[in-house]
């Protein structure tokens, strides 16, 4: 895996981030104001508002494979904390209250520390999936600029955590040929649809509140799931280094 290039990615992507203005002016129906809210509010807990960081038992085996992988986690983690903080800027402008704790986020956390951190890291994978059709919608349908350009900053952001997810992933030899492979990528797909169900049932009011409906809600699931296995399919390559990331702002623009 080419450490270097992420690294210089993840500190290069800190620039250019206009802040989404958040004493214009708003109007917001009241009955849509409170699902996006409540819904707003429990994401800013779940998107790098709790332990920004690697929670598995066994995190070390992952971390400590070079000094490069810690800093690109460091990196990456800082970036997910940067997503609490621009949330965090939405619950204040629409005068909400910053939770600290909701019990789809203790299950989460509880399945991240004793599953070990190999299932860990497919959770995470899987949640910036979903929670890219999450953002996407939520971009979409938003009734109001700011949280709409906050959107835009979280996606572009997500955009590049899911393409080093795939670099990591096609880097260990995964999914592999035959049946094993194919197996692989049925669990992933099936994960996928847990975890996007799990955010349907969480954030639907706030999601038909603008205007969103179930069906455009898994479309964007689907979207997101199947077009990260076939990039990882065509990522794969026996030197361990994907060709494909040569040139990384390419490959996160298509992402996005
Ligand atoms: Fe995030
Ligand atoms: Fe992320």
């Amino acid at each position: 895996m080419n450490h270097a290039k992420w690294i210089a990615y993840f500190k290069r992507n800190k620039q250019n981030r206009p802040e989404p203005d958040w004493g214009a002016p708003m109007n917001i129906p009241p009955h849509v104001l409170a699902p996006m809210l409540r819904s707003v509010e429990q994401f800013r807990l779940g998107d790098g508002g709790g332990p920004a960081s690697l929670i598995a038992y066994d995190r070390e085996n992952f971390r400590s494979r070079s000094e490069e992988m810690r800093q690109i986690v460091d990196l990456w983690f800082a970036e997910e904390a940067e997503h609490a903080r621009l949330l965090g800027g939405a619950v204040k402008r629409f005068n909400g209250r910053i939770i600290t704790s909701h019990w789809s986020f203790t299950a989460f956390c509880l399945c991240r520390r004793v599953l070990g951190v190999r299932f860990e890291l497919q959770v995470l994978t899987l949640t910036e999936l979903v929670s890219t059709a999450y953002y996407r919608m939520l971009r979409a349908h938003s009734p109001d600029g700011p949280l709409a350009a906050m959107c835009a900053l979280i996606l572009r952001d997500e955009s590049g955590h899911v393409a080093f997810q795939r670099d990591r992933i096609a880097d260990i030899g995964c999914p592999r040929p035959g049946v094993r492979g194919w197996l692989w990528r049925l669990q992933f797909l099936i994960c996928g649809y847990a975890a996007g169900t799990m955010l349907w049932i969480n954030h639907a009011p706030c999601l038909k509140a603008i205007g969103g409906t179930r069906a455009e809600f898994y479309g964007e699931i689907t979207r997101q799931i199947t077009r990260f296995i076939r990039s990882l399919r065509r990522a794969a390559k026996p030197s361990g280094v994907p060709a494909m990331w040569a040139k990384p702002e390419l490959q996160l623009q298509s992402a996005r």
